[in-house]
């Protein structure tokens, strides 16, 4: 009897399906984050009351140089016999020889680590999660704007923009604490004014006698620069709350919510799409952000 069924050649030869394998971001992020790279505490800054910044160097010489990250990223940092938590990356992207890490003191963890000197080992997986699209911006003015802790994470993009200057037009650093004695890194805003040509506003709610700068909300800030729309974007980092405020306003001064972008945090476990901890909808925090335009953020269910 006559076959003359015809296969297609796909059905038996798979290969032209495999040419363009589909992106496995989640598999890949596996692949990669589960090493552990020995640290050692090398600098500790004390900030605030409640906050520090550590300087880390990786031990090996060769993990050292191929730890590579972007601005937004984070690690899990582990204290040995303690635990492990998420912390953003704080440093320049193109430091090779010691990572910064900005830690408020908030429970068990991070209450050890406080009381870490120099010299203290800890360990340290990632870098996790995706990042800010720096090169987007490339040509555009930058807002950055941090209340609280969120200039830990904004200082990140904030070295980029530093290091990569005459590829970005103006840039303003907006930020906002509750209390002169809570602001982070002040000693080195004249750097970035001076150094750096980058526009830095800061404001607080409640002042003490000797402050001396501006008093009230971080949308108040906003009125006193000029945005063009259109060529704008904004990276906000901060509580939740902030971000609806500040969003909203932005939104209102015409910035498209898809050149708004938040961090957002979440409790976590593995920090690789594992454990399901970091779950907002069916969005892993720690895998499909932390980063994400307000639009998404505006589309994830319970997201702020
Ligand atoms: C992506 C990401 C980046 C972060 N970056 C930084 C950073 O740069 N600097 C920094 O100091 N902290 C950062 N955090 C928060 C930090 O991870 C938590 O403060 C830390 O895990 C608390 O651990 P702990 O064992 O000291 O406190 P715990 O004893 O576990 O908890 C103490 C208190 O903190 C709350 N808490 C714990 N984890 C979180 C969290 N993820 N978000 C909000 N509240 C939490 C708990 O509900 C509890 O009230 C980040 C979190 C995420 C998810
Ligand atoms: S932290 Fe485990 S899945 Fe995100």
């Amino acid at each position: 009897m006559k076959n003359d069924l015809k296969l297609p050649v796909q059905d038996v030869n798979l290969e032209p399906f495999m040419a363009t394998p589909p992106q496995y971001t989640r598999k890949k992020v596996l692949m990669k984050t589960d090493k552990v790279y020995k640290c050692k505490i090398i600098n500790v800054i004390d900030l605030t009351e409640y906050e520090k910044l550590f300087h880390l160097k990786i031990l090996d010489r060769v993990e050292r140089k191929i730890f590579q990250f972007r601005p937004g990223q984070f690690v899990m940092l582990e204290v040995p016999g303690y635990g492990e938590v998420p912390i953003s990356l704080s440093s320049s992207t193109n430091n090779h020889e010691y990572i910064e890490l900005c830690i408020r003191k908030t429970g068990r963890t991070t209450n050890v680590l406080h009381e870490a000197s120099v010299g203290a080992y800890v360990g340290l997986r990632g870098p996790f999660g995706n990042s800010f699209p720096m090169e987007k911006m490339q040509g555009n003015n930058v807002l950055l704007i941090a209340g609280g802790l969120g200039l830990a994470p904004l200082r990140g993009p904030l070295y980029w923009v530093s290091e990569y200057r005459d590829l970005y037009k103006d840039v303003h650093v907006l930020y906002g604490a509750k209390e002169p004695s809570q602001m982070l890194f002040t000693y080195q805003y004249n750097e970035w004014e001076k150094v750096n040509h980058i526009n830095m506003l800061s404001i607080v709610e409640n002042p003490d006698e000797n402050w001396n700068g501006r008093v009230g909300m971080i949308t108040e800030l906003l009125d006193e620069i000029e945005i063009d729309p259109i060529n704008t974007y904004a990276i906000v980092c901060g509580p939740p709350v902030m971000f609806k405020f500040v969003c909203n306003r932005l939104d209102k001064i015409g910035i498209p919510m898809n050149k708004m972008f938040v961090s957002l945090e979440r409790r976590m476990h593995c920090g690789m799409g594992k454990c399901c901890r970091c779950m907002v909808g069916s969005t892993f925090t720690c895998v499909d952000g932390p980063v994400f335009d307000y639009w998404s953020v505006l589309n994830l269910k319970e997201a702020i």
